[in-house]
């Protein structure tokens, strides 16, 4: 669909070393790779990893804007002007203001979060920023160790919260090393099992976009009652996997 609007899904998490970076790159270049871009990276986070991949790949895309956070209204406007159907933007951790202004600018919210108790007690105040906003979250479980039950332990303490995307991305080396030229886990082992984990997780976020774009396209003809409702609820229904809201009493 070329005409959809452009989406922003912005990666955030206060805990450092949780995966945003890792997960930013690597479903920017899925979604390039897939066919729904041009996909533009935005790195506001001052230590700069992200941009430094995004400067290392050899194909320059996804296209890598370059840009202080106090602009990042306005290049997003840029981006949508230029023709780019999805931005990524990586957060740094810690930052409170920095990124509540940056989810203040997204159509989807990824957190990703490891399968620790320590990472699970600590997405309150991430959540509490997003729910300010009003924006869809979801949850991406990384790190995960395989068969270990803590993971679906954690999924299911994460689904108090919000929801939590189908399939986990493990531990495996390769989401690293791939990085350090560059990389991703896709162009270096396509068929690999890291390049399917990121493939469902994509899938999902698509699938999430496209609903959006249903309800948008529901909205024209307020007549139309039926239309609106049907849409408004594809969009709250999970497609599938433990994805789930839940609304605390
Ligand atoms: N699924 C994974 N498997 C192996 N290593 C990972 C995985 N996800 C992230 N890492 C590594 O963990 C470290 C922190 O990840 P990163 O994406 O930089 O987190 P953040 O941006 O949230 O601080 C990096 O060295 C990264 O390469
Ligand atoms: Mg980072």
């Amino acid at each position: 669909m070329s005409n959809r609007p452009m989406r922003v899904i912005v990666f955030a998490s206060q805990k450092g070393g949780s995966g945003k970076t890792t997960l930013c790159g690597h479903l920017a270049v899925q979604a390039q790779l897939t066919g729904y871009g041009p996909v533009a990276l935005i790195d506001t986070d001052p230590q700069g990893s992200l941009a430094h991949w995004a400067n290392d790949r050899a194909s320059g895309q996804p296209a890598h804007i370059e840009l202080d956070l106090a602009n990042l209204r306005a290049g997003l406007m840029q981006a949508r002007t230029a023709g780019y159907k999805l931005v990524c933007v990586d957060t740094p951790p810690l930052l409170t203001r920095e990124i509540s202004k940056a989810i203040s600018f997204a159509d989807i919210v990824v957190m990703p979060t490891r399968p620790s108790p320590h990472d699970i007690r600590s997405v309150g105040v991430t959540v509490d920023m997003v729910e300010w906003h009003s924006k869809p979250m979801i949850f991406v479980i990384n790190g995960a160790t395989p068969r270990a039950r803590i993971t679906s332990d954690a999924a299911v303490a994460l689904s108090q919260h919000g929801t939590v995307a189908p399939g986990f991305i493990h531990n495996r080396v390769d989401y690293a090393a791939s990085m350090i030229d560059g990389r991703t886990v896709m162009e270096v082992k396509p068929d690999g099992a890291s390049a399917r984990e990121i493939s469902t997780v994509w899938e999902y976020l698509a699938d999430r976009m496209n609903r959006m774009d249903e309800v948008l396209n529901g909205i024209p003809d307020p007549q139309d009652q039926s239309r609106a409702t049907t849409n408004l609820n594809a969009l709250r229904r999970p497609s599938q996997g433990f994805g789930r809201r839940q609304v605390n009493a």
